[in-house]
């Protein structure tokens, strides 16, 4: 039996894995899609209290802000304040961080500044934070003796014992073939939810595949209903996507509509610094009253050498686009980016699972609230990530029995086969992501929510009568959750009969005294 198994190779991941291998033998799986994963593109950074003119109260506060009511406080102190640890381990493992050269720098690394946040307090690697973040833990995690990482595997269902305790996972290789990895403790890094989406700021999100199969073990899943979608997706129909980061706002980029004038100062006294929902909502009204596919974020003000230093990504990428952005606005449209729902789980990122564990983006600690602020992400990756290690190190999830895997691979094993159904599975994949980008977007009705509840169980019904005539495979196993989380997503939508922060619905305009986080399992679904 494995010690301890991760799913996903993100920062998330990445960090786990290297914070227990020296006590612990890891098994990582790092599929060849997760080179795609969310980590990989994050461009702004990580938010941490680093500046002598910053302090922990103030970070706390302006997360609690941004969440909108519904952050757990304690999970925001929890985070706020093991972040500079985190951000100084990273540098003793070699993170690139740009430097901050200027004579008066406050911080020997520049802190860059985005939306909800009152002060600097972003540590970035030039506008690439998570690729370089990613090759620095990956490097280590490669040649560390206790990892073995393993890119020929693909998580498909999580296993459990005859006491309700996961004991590893059933897994496909590239080629269809199954194989089950029994371990003492699972530990899932699999990513949010945002591919339900038609447009992404990634290329290939994740689409909540951890999160359902944490649900099949009974796992709760948490605010669900809180979709982001990042208000600067660069506008590039045929292109791939591609995300325009804050962090172009917090040097002073404007938004403007077609007809050329700032909307935002007049909205919001932050402007176009205000917390994410507000300006990505605010962005979809100007587009709905302007009737355009796009409006315009402009940063052509500053002296074009400093923008080809601070942002080399953005600026190469839109310049092989035909724009170049030192002389023209950018054009951008919202897109899905982070999912703040998840799988609910402790301060330690223990689910409510006996050794199931979540971390990153497939996690709900609380930090995020109703509205993830810039760059907490990648923190909440570190910190959770660390925390669960430590309850890993010290034992805590071995008390009691350790779970035993007897008779969960057989009947696996013969459920699997390598037929593959690849086009019949993206057609319906396609449909589900328009439903949800129709109806479950970043403004929602009742009617519309009726109506994709009833779309997604017909299409859920539809698919589980065709895949009877159809083996396991990665694609049929990856829609099939899909759609129970996306239907998982309406519901929690629905019940919600406010709005508040990323859920707004027009015939709920208005917000519930007592803000309360959702909380669903599977069960709820069956009894539909
Ligand atoms: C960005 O650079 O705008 C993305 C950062 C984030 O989503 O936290």
């Amino acid at each position: 039996m494995r010690d301890v198994l991760i799913i996903g190779g993100g920062v998330a991941g990445l960090t786990l894995a290297l914070s227990v291998a020296e006590h612990r033998q890891v098994t990582l799986l790092r599929p060849l899609h997760d080179h795609q994963g969310a980590s990989q593109w994050a461009q702004g950074g990580i938010a941490a209290v680093l500046s002598p003119q910053d302090d922990i109260e103030a970070h706390i506060a302006d997360t609690l802000t941004a969440g909108d009511g519904l952050c757990d406080a304690a999970a925001v102190r929890f985070t706020v304040t093991h972040g500079p640890a985190a951000i100084d381990w990273l540098l003793e493992l070699g993170m690139p961080f740009t430097p901050d050269t200027s004579p008066d720098a406050p911080y020997p690394y520049h802190l860059t500044r985005e939306g909800g946040h009152g002060v600097r307090r972003v540590i970035h690697a030039d506008d690439a934070t998570g690729r370089a973040l990613i090759d620095t833990l990956l490097a280590q995690a490669a040649r560390h003796p206790a990892i073995t990482l393993r890119d020929d595997l693909t998580a498909v269902r999580l296993a459990s014992d005859s006491h309700g305790r996961c004991c590893g996972a059933h897994c496909l290789t590239a080629s269809g073939k199954p194989l089950t990895l029994p371990a003492r403790d699972t530990v899932l890094a699999s990513g949010g939810a945002s591919g339900l989406y038609q447009h992404t700021t990634s290329p290939q999100p994740a689409c909540g595949e951890g999160m359902l199969m944490a649900a099949e073990l009974g796992a709760e899943l948490m605010n669900l209903e809180f979709q982001q979608f990042h208000p600067t997706c660069l506008y590039d129909p045929g292109g791939a996507p591609f995300l325009i980061s804050e962090a172009l706002r917090g040097e002073g980029g404007v938004l403007k509509n077609l007809a050329g004038e700032r909307f935002m100062p007049s909205l919001d006294p932050r402007g176009e610094l205000a917390p994410r929902d507000i300006v990505a909502r605010a962005i979809d009204a100007e587009m709905q009253r302007e009737g355009g596919q796009h409006l315009w974020l402009d940063i052509s003000h500053l002296p074009a050498d400093d923008i080809r230093r601070q942002f080399p990504t953005i600026h190469a990428h839109c310049l092989s686009r035909g724009i170049d952005i030192t002389q023209a606005p950018i054009p951008v449209v919202p897109a899905a980016h982070y999912s703040c729902g998840g799988i609910a789980t402790d301060l330690h990122g223990a689910s409510s699972v006996p050794h199931l564990y979540a971390i990153g983006e497939s996690a709900c600690t609380g930090l995020h609230g109703a509205n993830r602020m810039a760059s907490n992400s990648l923190l909440e990756c570190l910190v959770f990530a660390r925390a669960a290690a430590q309850h890993l190190l010290d034992g805590a999830s071995s008390e009691g029995s350790q779970p035993t895997t007897t008779a969960i691979q057989g009947a696996w094993e013969q459920q699997a086969a390598t037929t593959d159904s690849p086009e019949w599975v993206a057609e319906r994949f396609a449909t589900l992501r328009r439903v949800m980008s129709r109806q479950v977007g970043i403004v929602r009705s009742d009617a519309g929510l009726a109506n994709a509840e009833q779309a997604l169980a017909a299409l859920e019904h539809e698919v589980r009568h065709d895949a009877r005539q159809h083996s396991v495979s990665v694609p049929l196993a990856r829609l099939q959750h899909a759609l129970r989380l996306a239907r998982l997503s309406v519901m929690a939508a629905r019940q919600r009969r406010e709005s508040r922060g990323l859920n707004f619905n027009r015939d709920c305009p208005f917000q519930a005294p007592l803000a309360l986080a959702s909380r669903l399992t599977l069960d709820d679904l069956s009894t539909r």
